[in-house]
């Protein structure tokens, strides 16, 4: 969850280049960050020199950290110890040599700290990582016997030091002697980026684009060994020197900037039109194949986490409304009740925007074991569950930096319904609609919707709990509304199926209540206003989404009525209430409490 940058190379600069790559990467984690540098040789002993802190990084600089061609650095998501200056990455042996940043939790990092500090190690955090520095440290007094062999004894030590971890961890060290970054990874993501005369490594590609994008995805078990000159892969647990695969990123730097807009979120929000006119005039080729092998397969598993998992319930309901095919879904959490009972020939369809989710991994791995087929829709090209899969399709939203996802929901629901349609054998009719919603999104996107949006946040800004009710794909509309402004606004915010409600629910809704009903033209457009009805007569104030007014609703928001791709405008609508209720509140929308944009521990 956290982010990491690194960067060796001939400018000077390289502590201002690593925070700008942290900057780049702050939505992975934010709690406290820090930059740690190899200072250009001085007379006398030399020691690396580290900035670190809690909190975000907001505006911060490195002015202050003296010059150098060698620096990494890294943004928490806080696992082992308290969010303080001192538990911030990176984390010094004791000689103050040696640099290490982490990503993932070390699981036996408590009997590997009793036994170093056994060997006389002090440690000052409260941080699983820091054991990795020392353990370095004791490592590369085994390895080292002359100054010349200085580096292959410090990657030798990282090697072995890598190999002595317990659980999913991305490591990357630096010491003084050695000119070099030493990186391993297994099971958090890190992508090395060849550069001319300079090189770099990250956890998210995204940071690569202003420098380089020509890159290396690191596989599980996998060592870099990063210099000026070059990048020598490995096998960490043989030694074996691997090829790079090197791969061509396909984002522009300047796709992933925030430009005018004041966040991320809002300017993602506002990329939906044109990415989905984009959607509906690609080539429909891959979605064919791919709808061939749905067709065929004698069961399919959807499975996606949080607002990935709301796209993989709708497509259980596209899927059976539109190419009449029985569709489970599932998060991946609790998906280890059913994996082993899949019968041959089974597709485990993988939705994630990051694609480097680590209970989805977990779930499409042991998939994968059983002999069950992968097809990954993931927006990262590249990344790990891209390159697990069997069969894959780039979604095609663009970068995504708010925490909050939204264009990658659209978008991947746009990809399911032209596949819906496809597997019906009538792509046409799927890309007709994918462009019906592209024309939908931008109309909820105008002026005097926004102004409308502004002023329901604005009234609603101080209430404790929002209802969000549909039936169908409405239904994972609502879930996926609820998502939005809860994680962002902290509105408690629920998602009820409209049928549900007399079973329990409506028991909350009393006089002022805010219940959002999405209303589509669809078979259950009646019975859904008659749900709604039910909690205005225990006092509800309803915010009918639908293609009509009715006068059930205390306030009506208009969208239009494009099929079923009506779920891409109505959830676009919520996107909008969640943003605004978010400023209306005072918070950060990009950088939610306690979350991080992808999630990639346990
Ligand atoms: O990268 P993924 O799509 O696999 O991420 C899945 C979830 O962690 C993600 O959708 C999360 O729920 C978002 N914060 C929702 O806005």
């Amino acid at each position: 969850m956290c982010g990491i940058f690194g960067y060796i190379g001939k400018q000077k600069t390289a502590p201002t280049i690593v925070l700008d790559g942290l900057k780049a990467l702050e939505y992975r984690g934010y709690d406290s960050w820090g930059v740690a540098v190899v200072p250009v040789q001085q007379s006398g002993k030399q020691t690396i020199v580290v900035k670190k802190k809690a909190g975000k990084i907001g505006n911060a600089t490195v002015t202050e950290l003296p010059s150098g061609t060698l620096a990494f650095g890294h943004t928490r998501w806080a696992t082992h110890g308290g969010v303080t200056d001192i538990n911030a990455h990176p984390h010094l042996d004791c000689t103050g040599t040696i640099a290490v940043i982490h990503n993932g939790i070390v699981e036996n990092y408590e009997t590997l700290k009793a036994g170093l500090i056994k060997k006389g190690h002090r440690f000052v955090s409260e941080t699983d990582s820091e054991v990795i520095a020392h353990l370095v440290e004791e490592y590369l007094k085994r390895f080292t016997v002359s100054a010349r062999d200085a580096a292959p004894a410090f990657s030798k030590a990282v090697q072995a030091a890598f190999n002595d971890l317990d659980g999913l961890n991305a490591i990357i060290l630096i010491n003084t002697q050695a000119d070099e970054m030493v990186a391993a990874r297994n099971g958090s993501p890190l992508v090395v980026g060849f550069g001319n005369g300079e090189n770099f490594l990250a956890s998210d590609p995204a940071a690569l684009l202003p420098h380089t994008k020509q890159v290396h995805y690191l596989e599980d078990n996998e060592m870099a060994v990063v210099s000026r000159g070059g990048i020598h892969i490995f096998d960490a647990k043989t030694g074996r020197r691997i090829r790079p695969r090197k791969q061509q990123l396909t984002w522009t730097a300047k796709e992933a900037e925030k430009g005018t807009f004041p966040y991320f979120m809002l300017k993602e929000i506002f990329d939906q039109p044109g990415m989905l006119s984009e959607i509906a005039a690609e080539s429909t080729q891959q979605a064919m194949l791919l709808a061939h092998e749905l067709n065929t397969a004698p069961r399919i598993y959807i499975v996606g986490s949080g607002t990935s998992g709301y796209a993989a319930r709708s497509a259980s309901y596209l899927f059976a409304t539109v190419a009449q095919k029985l569709t489970n879904w599932s998060s991946p959490t609790e998906m280890h009740h059913h994996i082993d009972l899949l019968p041959p020939g089974s597709i485990i369809v993988a939705l994630s925007q990051s694609g480097e989710t680590m209970d989805l991994m977990e779930v499409v791995k042991r998939a994968k074991n059983n002999g069950t087929k992968v097809m990954s829709l993931v927006n990262v090209v590249g990344s790990s569950l891209w390159r697990m899969a069997d069969l894959t399709l780039p979604i095609g939203a663009g970068p995504e930096k708010g925490v909050a996802s939204t264009k990658a929901f659209t978008a991947v629901v746009a990809q399911l319904i032209l596949m819906a349609h496809a597997m019906k054998n009538d792509v046409k009719t799927g890309q007709r609609l994918v462009a019906s919603a592209a024309k939908a999104a931008k109309e909820a996107l105008k002026p005097e919707r926004i102004d409308q949006l502004k002023r329901i946040a604005h009234e609603l800004k101080a209430v404790e709990h929002i209802f969000v009710i549909g039936k169908g794909l409405s239904y994972s509309t609502a879930l996926e509304s609820a998502l939005k402004i809860k994680e962002i606004s902290y509105i408690h915010a629920e998602g009820v199926a409209a049928g549900e409600l007399k079973h329990g629910p409506l028991a909350l809704v009393t006089k002022g209540v805010p219940c959002i009903v999405y209303a589509a033209n669809d078979m259950h457009y009646q019975s859904t206003l008659a749900n709604a009805m039910e909690m205005k007569a225990r006092g509800g104030y309803i915010i009918g989404v639908s293609h009509k007014p009715d006068e059930v609703f205390d306030e009506y928001i208009p969208v239009s009525d494009v099929g079923e791709a009506t779920i891409i405008p109505n959830v676009i609508v919520a996107q909008l209430l969640a943003y605004y209720l978010t400023i209306e509140r005072g918070f950060d929308p990009d950088m939610p409490r306690n979350l991080a944009k992808s999630v990639t521990v346990k």
